[in-house]
């Protein structure tokens, strides 16, 4: 039996369902039952019915689905599969920061541990940071851990914005000039870039978009060519979604390693084996669900 066939037969006899980021290996993705953003992801977390779901993303994100969903098991297929970003924020220093300024609200982007979360007001993911940010009653925010996220925020709200100085190691890979070069060799192209970019190019963007947005964005647009800047994985679902236009990655370097972890080997192996459950202690998950639930109730910004 090959190895699709067995992930199949597994699903089956456990009941489970595969959640998978739009940055996971193209395999991965062809697998999954539901492939999208973090906020789209979060969702399905939310509401589906299976007794089990396997997430092939990274910790934060199986971590959010155990928050939301505490009778189902949550297995992650590789326990490294973690985010750097995530871990550049931590509870002891969010208390301290709010000890700073306390008459703010904190808002938290979904990649952070559930620790923080239970400490912030609500979660936003980028899909709807600008929402979640204008949905509040506070005018002082402070936004956790992406620094980058928090500026592009900044220019789209009234409200004053303390960032944190956190970023993603894989979007800083992407560099003003290699948006400029495709640009040169490709002057119709329409530059998709998210906004845990760079400042210097979000500057250069003509659309600013999470991954599920850049996806509906280029099925709508009446571009025929489009320079993305974000991870790489997004390009299968692009191409897969879009066979007729031309997706060009900003630098083909934009490779988040911890994401391409998963495998359908290991998925198999998370299914045979039941591992890894991820738990979250019941007084930190009751906390962070309610910033996760917050940030549902907003919904989607694009
Ligand atoms: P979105 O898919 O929600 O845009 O998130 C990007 C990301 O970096 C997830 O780790
Ligand atoms: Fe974290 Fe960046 Fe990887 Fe997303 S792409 S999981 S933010 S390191």
């Amino acid at each position: 039996m090959d190895e699709i066939e067995r992930i199949k037969q597994l699903k089956k006899e456990k009941n489970a369902i595969i959640l998978a980021h739009n940055y996971q290996r193209g395999d991965v993705q062809d697998i999954a039952d539901f492939v999208g953003d973090s906020f789209g992801l979060s969702q399905k977390a939310a509401s589906h019915t299976a007794s089990v779901i396997v997430f092939c993303g990274v910790d934060f994100m199986a971590e959010s689905a155990a928050i939301l969903s505490p009778k189902k098991t949550v297995l992650m297929p590789e326990l490294l599969a973690q985010c750097p970003m995530a871990a550049m924020i931590t509870p002891e220093l969010l208390r301290k920061e709010k000890g700073k300024y306390p008459d703010a609200a904190v808002v938290c982007y979904v990649n952070t541990p559930a620790s923080v979360k239970a400490e912030s007001d609500i979660c936003c993911t980028s899909a709807n940071a600008i929402k979640v940010v204008n949905s509040l009653a506070e005018d002082e925010i402070i936004f956790v851990p992406d620094k980058n996220l928090a500026l592009y925020v900044a220019a789209h709200t009234n409200k004053k914005i303390i960032p944190w100085n956190g970023y993603c190691p894989t979007h800083h890979l992407i560099l003003p000039g290699d948006i400029l070069l495709e640009k040169e060799e490709h002057p119709e192209a329409e530059v998709l870039v998210h906004p845990e970019c760079r400042p210097d190019v979000v500057a250069l963007a003509d659309k600013v978009l999470s991954t599920e947005g850049m996806l509906k964005y280029a099925g709508i647009s009446n571009s025929r060519e489009f320079i993305i800047g974000t991870e790489v994985g997004l390009l299968h679902r692009l191409r897969k979604e879009n066979p007729e236009k031309t997706f060009i990655p900003a630098t083909p370097y934009a490779v988040c390693p911890n994401m391409k972890m998963n495998t359908l080997q290991s998925i198999i192996r998370s299914l045979e084996r039941n591992e890894h459950v991820i738990k979250v202690p019941e007084d930190i998950r009751a906390k962070a669900k309610v910033a996760l639930d917050r940030m549902l109730e907003v919904g989607r910004g694009d």
